[in-house]
């Protein structure tokens, strides 16, 4: 492990396998890590649990402002707003698209960022999301862009949610799924594309450990350089 190298960004879309790819090379490495995910998650479930319109841009930017989100715990997936602590809820559907539409506002982001950078200060991180290697660290030493079929992210994210006792159709997450792809992908703020100097890694075929050895090659390869 090169010891230059602190700030690894892996970007992509939802359920390419990022969090838990990036979660297992963040402690093969003894990196802290952080799922800037969860951030808009937090802020999607506090817009919903408000009763904020998606249309009313300035109560989220104002909501995002004030919102008082901390990540706690070795993988930072201890969620707290305010004095609130969340879990399962994130992960509740409505959620995941309350977070896509509050993703899409300029000043809800700018706020994220801002927290994300300072937390990155540190290095040493594994930071996973859309725009990481992009907009938040756009120095990171190593960009992974992480994809995977449209198909095969539903089927994943289906059977997490299975697991988790929800029932969902299939079709109904296979929509959702691209409903999502098209909101990050086509906003006008930090939409979701790969950095120009990203490794490009398509997980369809790829078990966690091959991803996570794949990346770990990488960096190999650049210590080497
Ligand atoms: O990775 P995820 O599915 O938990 O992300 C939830 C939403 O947050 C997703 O629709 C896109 C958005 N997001 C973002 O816009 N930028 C990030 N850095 C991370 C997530």
């Amino acid at each position: 492990m090169p010891n230059n190298v602190t700030v690894i960004a892996i970007d992509g879309p939802a359920a390419a396998g990022k969090t838990v790819v990036g979660r297992q090379l963040a402690h093969r490495l003894g990196f802290k890590y952080l799922d800037t995910g969860l951030m808009y998650r937090a802020l999607g479930w506090l817009a919903k649990q408000r009763n904020i319109s998606a249309d009313d841009q300035s109560a989220l930017a104002t909501l995002a402002q004030n919102a008082q989100i901390r990540l706690e715990g070795q993988d930072g997936d201890q969620v707290l707003i305010g004095e609130q602590r969340l879990g399962s809820e994130l992960s509740d559907p409505e959620v995941s698209h309350w977070a896509s539409v509050v993703a899409t506002i300029p000043a809800v982001r700018r706020a994220m960022v801002m927290l994300q950078q300072s937390i990155a200060a540190d290095g040493s991180i594994v930071m996973v999301g859309r725009d990481i290697g992009t907009v938040v660290v756009p120095c990171a030493d190593l960009k992974i862009f992480m994809t995977a079929s449209v198909e095969e992210r539903a089927r994943r994210r289906w059977r997490d949610l299975s697991e988790q006792g929800r029932e969902v159709a299939y079709d109904q997450v296979l929509q959702d799924t691209r409903e999502r792809d098209h909101r990050d992908s086509t906003r006008t703020d930090s939409p979701l594309v790969p950095a120009e100097d990203a490794i490009m890694i398509g997980t369809d075929d790829l078990s966690i450990d091959q991803a996570v050895d794949a990346i770990l090659q990488h960096l190999k390869l650049k210590a080497e350089k």
